[in-house]
């Protein structure tokens, strides 16, 4: 699988502090991965747009996962850019992070994040923390083979025998 990270963060673009949210991206899904993109940008809604198109639409990503920026701080806007660029929405998958989340700090209600998919790519925003970012991870992992399998088309691969 080819997987996109973007880290959204002001402070670490600046070179104000490292990113150790996108390595620990890495770290969870180095088992499934074949190639990864990163980018790094700034709280700027256009430049996570363009972060986020670069990886679908250029690299082709199967899934891009987003840390940062998914708060109520004034410069949050991760969920933003990712429903500006998103075909369709994935909400069961924000939804599973969240109530997963809620079962280890009840702040996770205050992460706005959103998953959606843009052409063949699943987009999913986690908040910017390297520990959410592993305890959410952790709840998606399980399910990110049959995603992709089914975002290129094989609907075979649920077992099922759609449509006869
Ligand atoms: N989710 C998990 N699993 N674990 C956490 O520690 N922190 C929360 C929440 N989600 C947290 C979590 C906190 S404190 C905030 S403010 C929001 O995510 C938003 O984080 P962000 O603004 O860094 O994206």
């Amino acid at each position: 699988m080819k997987f996109g990270i973007v880290c959204v963060s002001d402070r670490c673009s600046r070179g104000e502090c490292e990113d150790r949210s996108g390595p620990a991206i890495a770290e969870c899904v180095a088992a499934l991965s074949d190639e990864n993109a990163y980018r790094l940008v700034p709280d700027d809604e256009a430049r996570i747009r363009e972060a986020l198109t670069a990886l679908s639409d250029d690299f082709g990503a199967d899934v891009i996962f987003t840390t940062g920026g998914t708060g109520f701080s004034p410069r949050d806007f991760t969920p933003e850019a990712t429903r500006a660029v998103i075909e369709k929405e994935a909400p069961g998958v924000a939804e599973a992070i969240r109530a997963e989340s809620l079962k280890i700090t009840p702040r996770a209600m205050l992460s706005r994040g959103v998953s959606g998919i843009r052409g063949r790519t699943l987009i999913v925003n986690l908040p910017g923390s390297p520990k959410a970012v592993r305890e959410s991870i952790a709840v998606v992992l399980p399910v990110l083979g049959h995603a992709v399998e089914l975002l290129g088309g094989d609907t075979q691969s649920c077992g099922g025998n759609y449509g006869k």
